[in-house]
């Protein structure tokens, strides 16, 4: 038997993201049954009442699917627990409650969906009310395991201690810190494309790829959202988490196996190879911008530093990437809502075809990850009726085209490898705090220089000054919205 325990129950993300993705499942057959899901939150409400805001949430974020027979059977699993998490009774009667829903031994996967200051206090009350205990049955031993939400401390030292303190109830095999980039479809193929191919790997090194480019841009601003944004910023927000992830499955060596040791290994390996930043080269490599109206979003404080933009050129340390820069950008407010690698190659070290057709543009792959998921493969081609004249074509991929069904939500792939015991696609420890050690020598270096970020428009691709900064790195964005469609 398995059940699921969400904390953080009336959230957004519950409603939103965590009963649709469950519901799919459900109705895919993927479900370990039997299943139990009990929400806990202060909100007073009955399992009914729950069932039905959830049935109205799920109508309308799991539209394709829904379908009422499947959800009643569904619904018939949901089960509401009012709780605080500061208090140690709510866990003695969540504790008599699951006992009774479940029968005999079960396997358990507590989800925190609760604010991050939330996270060490219910860990810390599962582990006082023996919640945690991994308790071995005559066939098989049941599981504890806790899903942990973004973001995983605000710097080194709080992701750090906040290790530390989960360490003193969980062991690091039962914890899950979750990043949805990485459950996404087109994230995972990247370790495809690159090692399941042999064209690919043999020139994924210096001596073929000029540099890199992971952009994430949204087009929403902060909106409801302000008061986590102004302590957090795009650094906390994208970088430290998303986008060094996506770094890691574009540059990581190949794992022995796809499993969570071997691939975890790898990508720590990498983080590590990061060259670290010394002021100066803060100064010189990174760039901020906020956007223009931020400063008037409700809840930001008038004279407001933080960043809502970012772009930084990274160095990896090693041999198959020395020299070869790493450009990362996110920003809110953009023209765009696109997530995109890009790939350049380089030049062709002579071209056979004269003066004209000498300085033509390099090879690029581009993997886009949202909104559509596809890869594309931009080359020379010769234009038909001409003498020797080239232009830049594509051969596109779309998974779209390419596979009948819905594109699952990323949630789905998660929450099922969390039940399951896959802990591949979840960040494990030393991990996030490599990844804090990159990103918070930037994140003081601007808190230290008091520095105005450079402002730009909602709707543009970042502050202007951004095409000189990469200049002066001796390339261009690739400024490109979605260029594969649904
Ligand atoms: N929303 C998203 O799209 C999204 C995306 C990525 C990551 N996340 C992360 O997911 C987590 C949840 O986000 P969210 O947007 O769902 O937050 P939210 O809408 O603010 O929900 C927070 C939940 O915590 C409950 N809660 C608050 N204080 C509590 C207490 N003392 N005891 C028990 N329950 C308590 C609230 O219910 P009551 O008031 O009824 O107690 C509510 O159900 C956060 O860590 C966030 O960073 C969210």
């Amino acid at each position: 038997m398995n059940t699921l325990i969400i904390f953080g129950a009336s959230g957004d993300l519950t409603s939103r993201k965590l009963i649709p993705s469950l519901y799919r499942l459900f109705v895919k057959g993927r479900l370990p049954q039997p299943f139990v899901i009990v929400g806990f939150s202060r909100t007073a409400k009955t399992d009914t009442e729950w069932q039905s805001e959830l049935r109205a949430t799920t109508k309308q974020f799991a539209a394709k699917s829904f379908d009422s027979s499947q959800w009643d059977k569904f619904a018939a699993m949901i089960h509401y627990h009012i709780g605080d998490i500061g208090s140690p009774e709510s866990f003695t009667s969540l504790e008599t409650r699951l006992r009774e829903l479940e029968s005999g031994e079960s396997n358990r996967l507590y989800y925190l969906s609760t604010a991050p200051k939330f996270y060490e206090q219910t860990i810390q009350q599962l582990g006082k009310a023996g919640m945690a205990t991994e308790s071995p049955t005559d066939s098989a031993t049941a599981s504890r395991r806790v899903v942990i939400e973004k973001p995983f401390g605000i710097d080194l030292q709080s992701a750090q201690k906040l290790n530390e303190s989960i360490h003193h109830v969980f062991t690091e095999n039962q914890i899950y810190r979750i990043d949805h980039y990485l459950g996404k479809e087109t994230v995972n193929n990247i370790l495809v494309l690159r090692f399941a191919n042999t064209i690919f790997e043999p020139i994924w090194n210096r001596n073929y790829i000029d540099h890199i480019q992971i952009t994430a841009n949204e087009e929403v601003t902060v909106g409801h959202r302000a008061a986590f944004y102004e302590t957090a910023g795009v650094l906390r927000d994208m970088f430290q988490n998303h986008l060094l992830q996506i770094l890691t499955f574009v540059t990581m060596e190949a794992p022995s196996r796809f499993d969570a040791k071997a691939v975890r290994d790898e990508k720590v390996k990498v983080l590590q190879a990061i060259r670290p930043m010394s002021p100066d080269q803060i100064q010189r490599d990174t760039l901020r911008g906020q956007y223009r109206s931020y400063r008037d979003e409700e809840g930001v404080a008038k004279g407001s530093r933080t960043a809502t933009f970012a772009a930084m050129k990274l160095q990896i340390d090693n041999w198959r990437w020395k020299d070869v820069p790493i450009f990362l950008r996110s920003g809110k407010a953009m023209g765009c809502r696109t997530t995109q690698i890009l790939v350049q190659f380089r030049r062709p070290p002579h071209s056979m075809f004269g003066a004209d057709n000498a300085a033509h543009d390099a090879n690029q792959l581009l993997l886009q990850i949202q909104p559509a998921e596809g890869i594309q493969i931009h080359f020379q081609t010769k234009v038909p009726d001409t003498e020797m004249r080239m232009r830049m074509t594509e051969l596109k991929f779309s998974f779209q085209n390419s596979f009948s069904g819905e594109m699952p939500e990323a949630y789905e792939r998660l929450l099922l490898d969390a039940l399951q015991g896959d802990a591949s696609l979840f960040a494990r420890s030393d991990e996030v705090e490599a990844a804090w050690t990159i990103i918070d020598p930037i994140q003081t270096k601007w808190e230290q220089d008091k520095k105005d970020p450079e402002l730009y428009e909602t709707g543009s691709w970042g502050p202007p000054v951004s095409n000189d900064w990469i200049q002066k790195h001796e390339r261009q964005w690739f400024d490109m919205c979605p260029l594969i469609g649904h």
